[in-house]
């Protein structure tokens, strides 16, 4: 037996409106939940009992996934009433581990898409007896993230959550959202209060002379906390850049899920994916996008690089670049969104008029 718990209680803030009515691990990401892709690779390194910790919009999680026998392994829901932060959620699901105090537990953040070998995280776990192991990957930006310093061994230093002043930005290693536990060092996080993993057991760990093991893998990693990031790994998976034993259709430049209609007229590249019930019309073109179930894509629109939601439509002839349109929001014709735009669920935009593609003579 190998347990592992699932992070995925948190609001999905910054993808808004898109987690206005489907929570962050949820959204189709190359055409299935996001979490499907988490959950297939850790049944595929040999986990098999889960916990979720859910909070908000919980219980759509046991509804996509029942005992999780279709992904082969048995899946356990926790429902924090009030989010307990990420070291709470923890502790709270350890009340529905199997594990022994010294056996290793797996612990994933719900947003991350990885190429780490989570079998060999496990298992240099194991052999080199820290309280923690702690996966971290190098990005150029490191200021949204955890820093975590290690020594030449691989001994964690110090942990910096979301750094402040540039004085702290000491490292461009950071906490890549997978952990291994030893069972008893969950079970010695306090119960019944929020607790932020990342700002008080690490640090706290670490000044109790802890040992914390960090390891740097730089395989594929990408947290899909903002609109772009989201964008980004569903095109990344459907174009197989990253593996996944969940994609629903062949690598390429896009996938058509059964239930979607595309005209013979329209392109559709880049690592777009056309999720079942949606349109795509006569000459749209749509580019490294994700269209969600029931959307439509009116004639000769223009997608590139944007979401757009469930039952929601854009009309002939828009433009949409790097956008979000929410569920069942109407883009009328013709409309030319600014780039980065956000558009609420249900909302309409009216028409344009005139589309204006040369100055008019004076
Ligand atoms: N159950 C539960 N309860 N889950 C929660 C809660 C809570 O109160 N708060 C957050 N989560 C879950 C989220 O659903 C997500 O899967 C995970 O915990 C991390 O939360 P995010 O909100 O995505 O955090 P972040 O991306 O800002 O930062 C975290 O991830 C980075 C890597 O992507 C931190 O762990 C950073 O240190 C790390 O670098
Ligand atoms: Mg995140």
């Amino acid at each position: 037996m190998s347990e592992a718990i699932l992070l995925v209680g948190g609001k999905g803030t910054r993808l808004r409106p898109l987690t206005t009515f489907t929570p962050k691990p949820l959204l189709r990401v190359a055409g299935v939940p996001f979490l499907t892709h988490q959950l297939a690779r850790a049944a595929a390194a040999g986990v098999t009992r889960v916990v979720l910790a859910t909070s908000y919009l919980a219980e759509l999680f046991e509804q996509e996934y029942g005992d999780g026998a279709q992904l082969g392994l048995e899946l356990v829901y926790v429902t924090e009433a009030e989010p307990l932060g990420t070291g709470g959620a923890i502790r709270n699901a350890a009340r529905h581990l199997r594990s022994g105090p010294g056996e290793p537990v797996l612990v994933f953040n719900g947003d991350i898409l990885s190429g780490l070998d989570i079998a060999a995280l496990r298992e240099g776990h194991r052999a080199s007896g820290a309280e923690v192991s702690l996966h971290l990957t190098r990005v150029p930006d490191p200021r949204a993230f955890g820093l975590v310093p290690t020594d030449a061994h691989g001994r964690v230093e110090a942990f910096l959550e979301k750094p402040e002043t540039p004085e702290e930005i000491i490292t461009d290693q950071i906490n890549a959202g997978c952990y291994v536990f030893t069972r008893s060092v969950i079970d010695a996080i306090p119960a019944g209060r929020e607790v932020s993993v990342e700002r008080e057991t690490f640090p706290g760990l670490l000044r109790s002379g802890g040992f914390l093991r960090g390891v740097v893998d730089e395989s594929y990693w990408l947290d899909l906390g903002t609109p772009a990031a989201f964008v980004k790994g569903s095109a990344d998976l459907v174009r197989g850049l990253i593996d996944s034993p969940a994609l629903p259709g062949a690598v390429g430049e896009a996938i058509v899920l059964p239930g979607a209609q595309v005209d013979e007229q329209a392109r559709l590249s880049g690592g777009t994916v056309v999720c079942e019930g949606a349109v795509v019309e006569r000459g749209a073109v749509v580019e490294a996008s994700v269209v969600l179930p029931g959307a439509r894509i009116g004639p000769d629109a223009l997608v590139h690089r944007s979401v757009v939601g469930r039952q929601a439509s854009v009309g002939g002839g828009c433009v949409v670049r790097e956008a979000v349109v929410g569920d069942t929001a109407q883009v009328g014709p013709y409309n030319e969104l600014p780039p980065g735009v956000r558009i609420a669920c249900g909302v309409q935009l009216p028409a344009q008029a005139v589309r204006v593609s040369a100055p008019v003579a004076a």
